[in-house]
């Protein structure tokens, strides 16, 4: 097969929700429908939400083992098709931020009963910076949900995303009857609980068809008229370019838990969604038919058990071919590096690989060559862009408190390479302050240090609120913000200085009193 049609098999997407919304269930439910029944077991506990940091580290260092979760890949309707997982816990949202840069599309679960969610609105922000494409599946239509207009309203106004409703619910909660399909023209009818499918399709060639009074009763059909004719007139139909650039997001209703919606969502996934598409590097586009293999690291995993210090660098094939005991450039290093068990995932074998193509991504065994961001090349001199790091929400100063110092440093240099967290350094005293968007993380970090890397240490509160980075053409400017705000100013690991404010109050301040400094909240500026 030439590699163009290897890219046109591909579609490499990730399912993202606030925690809660049902992301663990529509999966598990999908794995279901292609058979990888086997996978469902490999989906992420929900538990692992409530989860302390003892129960969290065991769960890790299970899955350090089966890291097969990392990535799940399945053949289904002739296609490969490479679902990234992203973490359960809020705390880890950077992961799925960074995990969001390797995929080409994406499903968004939104729970009926809640509406659009803080973490929704985030992830949502990434995909917008990248224009990935979007599809929606409100879930938990079972439950005595939010009207679906006004669900649609906000999905619109929260997500800034025009909403292309491809179904349309037949009530909700316990009267909910089913979905009718705005465009197949199929009545969906929902069997709550306890059917391997809980739904059975029956087509029907209008609206106005007698079959849907039959099946909903005369009221419900008679509403169902009325909303479809209100969500025609309000809603621009389906457009793919819309939705391939993201701006428009098919909508679907279902209930995950019921089985009910995952089939229809996965066959319109399958014909719609983007494959491999070109990537932006700093130096210019990169596509995927290139002739010459390239790639880039976005997740590194640890093996967290001490006697195996091995990682594994999960690498994203941008364009080319890859090949196994090839010796390839990184980029970063200005070294050659060569694999010789690159290892793939279909269903829970883990099988080492000979090749691997655009939108798939393989694993590379790894001790210490590899941090987030990390390019491989043929030998072209580029780097990947769109693995920007964010600000972080939480930050600590980290105290010393043994006296292996060396095995600090190099704990918690491999840690924050591993994206765990953020270090900076204190242009005052070289204090390490740690950056994190949870606080799960800090006891996460200590744990490691401690159990990998036998070094201890303490963090103590910090008064900062919120970090961004700055750049200035005016040199005056620049300095005299420098000096003035010397105790408030850090540098991050590439050395790029970085302002921690008490509070937006405070930020707000100098984003006033220094007009021609530019603040920003994640650290690819350089790009803008
Ligand atoms: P997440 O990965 O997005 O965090 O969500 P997850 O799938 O773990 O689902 C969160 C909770 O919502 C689970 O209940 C799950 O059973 C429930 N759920 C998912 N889909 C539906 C649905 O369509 N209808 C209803 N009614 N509930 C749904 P839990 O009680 O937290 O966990 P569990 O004890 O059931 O595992």
């Amino acid at each position: 097969m030439s590699i163009l049609e290897e890219i046109k098999k591909r579609k490499t997407f990730a399912i993202i929700s606030h925690p809660d919304a049902g992301k663990t269930t529509l999966t598990e439910k999908l794995l279901l429908f292609v058979d990888a029944i086997q996978m469902a077991g490999a989906v992420k506990s929900s538990k692992i939400k409530k989860a302390t940091v003892s129960d969290f580290m065991e769960i890790e260092r299970q899955r350090g083992i089966s890291v097969t979760s990392a990535v799940m890949s399945f053949e289904y309707a002739g296609m490969k098709i490479n679902l990234l997982d992203t973490p359960g816990h809020k705390d880890f949202a950077e992961d799925t931020y960074r995990t969001l840069t390797a995929v080409d599309s994406v499903i968004l679960v939104v729970d009926s009963v809640k509406g659009v969610e803080e973490q929704t609105e985030k992830l949502m922000n990434v995909c917008r910076m990248r224009s990935t494409p979007v599809m929606i599946f409100v879930n938990k239509l079972d439950r005595e949900g939010r009207n679906p207009i006004e669900l649609l309203d906000e999905l619109e106004n929260k997500l800034d995303i025009k909403a292309a409703p491809m179904s349309w619910p037949i009530s909700r909660g316990s009267s909910f009857k089913g979905v009718y399909h705005l465009y197949k023209k199929n009545l969906n009818i929902f069997r709550p609980h306890g059917k391997a499918d809980g739904e059975e399709t029956i087509r029907v060639n209008d609206l106005f068809s007698a079959v849907i009074d039959e099946y909903t009763g005369p009221e419900l059909a008679a509403r169902l008229r009325e909303d479809v004719a209100l969500v025609e007139g309000v809603y621009e139909p389906f457009n793919m370019d819309l939705y391939l650039s993201g701006k428009q997001a098919p909508v679907f209703f279902g209930s995950a838990l019921n089985n009910f919606g995952v089939k229809e969502l996965l066959e319109t996934f399958v014909e719609l969604a983007r494959g491999p598409g070109p990537m932006e590097a700093d130096t210019r586009m990169v596509n995927p038919e290139e002739n010459t293999f390239s790639g880039f690291v976005f997740k590194i995993h640890a093996n967290i058990d001490p006697n195996h210090r091995d990682r594994i660098a999960f690498l994203r094939i941008c364009s080319g071919k890859f090949e196994r005991n090839k010796f390839y450039y990184h980029v970063r290093l200005d070294t050659e590096v060569r694999f010789s068990n690159p290892a793939s995932f279909l269903g829970q074998k883990k099988d080492v690989i000979d090749e691997a193509y655009p939108g798939d991504v393989i694993g590379l065994y790894d001790r210490d060559k590899f941090k987030i961001g990390d390019t491989l090349t043929e030998g072209e001199k580029l780097m990947f862009k769109g693995i920007p790091k964010f600000s972080p929400e939480i930050f600590k100063e980290l105290v010393h408190t043994s006296l292996k110092a060396k095995q600090l440093e190099k704990g918690i240099r491999q840690l924050t390479e591993e994206g765990v967290a953020q270090l900076f350094i204190m242009k005052h005293g070289n204090k390490k302050v740690v950056g994190t968007v949870g606080q799960l993380q800090f006891d996460v970090i200590l744990y490691r240090l401690k159990n990998e890397y036998g070094a201890e240490c303490r963090f103590e509160p910090m008064y900062a609120k919120k970090a961004c980075w700055f750049t200035s053409d005016d040199k005056k400017q620049m300095e005299e913000f420098q000096k003035y705000k010397a105790d408030s100013i850090g540098y991050d690991s590439a050395d790029n200085p970085v302002f921690f404010a008490g509070s937006q109050w405070d930020l707000d301040y100098y984003i006033k009193t220094y007009p021609n400094i530019k603040f920003y909240f994640t650290s690819e500026f350089k790009a803008g």
